[in-house]
């Protein structure tokens, strides 16, 4: 089954926008093995719109060739070579979002094509539909189409949370689908999709159909094609953070060719990523309030595999070392149950406690934890 666990990899948006090109890529999927993205998990690289020549050929999609000059499917074979996956984007309107030619009415002969280029991963956004045109039927549409070529390629449906596609994307053939609008490299908007859009969602979560709250702005530090001024470390453990508790996929969107170490210590840390990729595929669930009326600011939850609860305390506030809870009774634990917590920034073991594990977190930032019970 495709996306057994959440999908990770690249995507060109975030960043470059219009600027890509094949070097770019090819960079990029080398920072895969050189970086030890691909031994952390990281798989697929994803070119996102504006890689498409502006008018079909015979009725084709065909790639832009002063960007791609030795074409899509010999960068196909390079990122294959690689060990990697190959990405690519296109729109179940009559135009991709950026005015490109798109699928609508061509699904059949687009999925061929990407098929034969040797893609393994489409994204498929919403722009430009024909009034009147049922959206969901267009990516059952699509579905259909990339099932028929005996391809396995992956599906990312991307039509921004508007017809409520956890309800119907599994059914439609995806494998994730964007549950809201486009993020920014911004604090308030990694509040808006991640912290108050997702709650409420978790039930629809599970391998191979995943909630995707948009790419990953980690390291983007105010630069670059989706940048509204730029977040602090703390806000991007936060946001990294999130996204694991909340199984979505992970989708760098900086530019992996510059990272600073501190992006590499988010991008790269791998008991963060365990969490992610837990082969039990739950989603994390709001916690909320928790804790004789001690305010925390959000608290959320995930249940793993082997019995332990990876638990994210998160300081939305403004004030600095604010005291958060997690109380055991507030994610299912007895009272008397004895825990051990791990914590999986500083990477060290916390110690045994009951009852409820308190700790002191600053503004913006996130206590993220593995809360093992100890069988006795
Ligand atoms: C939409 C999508 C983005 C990106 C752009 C490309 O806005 O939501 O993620 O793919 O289109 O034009």
């Amino acid at each position: 089954m495709l996306a057994q666990t959440p999908p990770l990899g690249w995507n060109s948006w975030n960043t470059f926008g219009a600027d890509i090109h094949e070097e770019l890529i090819r960079e990029t999927a080398d920072v895969f093995a050189s970086e030890g993205l691909l031994d952390a998990g990281y798989e697929y690289v994803v070119i996102d719109d504006l890689w498409e020549a502006p008018e079909r050929v015979d009725g084709r999609l065909t790639w832009d060739a002063a960007k791609f000059p030795h074409g899509i499917p010999a960068l196909a074979e390079t990122i294959h070579s690689k060990g990697l996956k190959f990405g690519i984007y296109s729109c179940a309107g009559s135009y991709t979002c950026a005015g490109m030619p798109a699928s609508f009415g061509y699904e059949e002969v687009d999925a061929q094509t990407f098929a034969e280029w040797g893609v393994d991963f489409l994204k498929y956004d919403f722009c430009y539909v024909p009034p009147g045109i049922d959206g969901p039927a267009l990516y059952s549409r699509m579905g259909q189409a990339l099932r028929a070529t005996g391809r396995p390629i992956l599906f990312s449906i991307c039509e921004w949370g508007k017809h409520k596609p956890w309800e119907w994307g599994a059914r439609a053939g995806g494998q994730m689908w964007r549950t809201t609008g486009d993020i920014h490299d911004a604090w308030d908007s990694i509040v808006r999709i991640g912290f108050e859009q997702q709650v409420g969602l978790e039930a629809y979560a599970g391998p191979g159909r995943w909630n995707d709250p948009d790419m990953l702005v980690v390291g983007m530090y105010g630069k670059g094609n989706v940048a509204h001024g730029g977040c602090t470390d703390a806000e991007y453990r936060s946001h990294f953070s999130l996204w694991c508790l909340l199984a979505s996929p992970l989708m760098i969107g900086c530019d992996v060719r510059t990272m600073n170490q501190a992006t590499r210590d988010i991008l790269l840390n791998r008991e963060a990523i365990a969490i992610n990729q837990d082969p039990l595929g739950r989603q994390g669930y709001h916690v909320g309030q928790v804790s004789h009326g001690r305010e925390i600011a959000s608290a959320w939850a995930k249940p793993l595999e082997d019995g332990s609860i990876a638990v994210g305390l998160f300081n939305l506030g403004e004030r600095q070392g604010r005291l958060a809870t997690v109380a055991w009774e507030s994610i299912g634990l007895h009272d008397r149950r004895r825990c051990r917590v791990r914590d999986l920034w500083s990477h060290a073991d916390l110690g045994i406690f009951t009852r409820e594990f308190s700790t002191r977190v600053d503004k913006h930032d996130v206590a993220l934890l593995r809360i093992t019970p100890i069988r006795d």
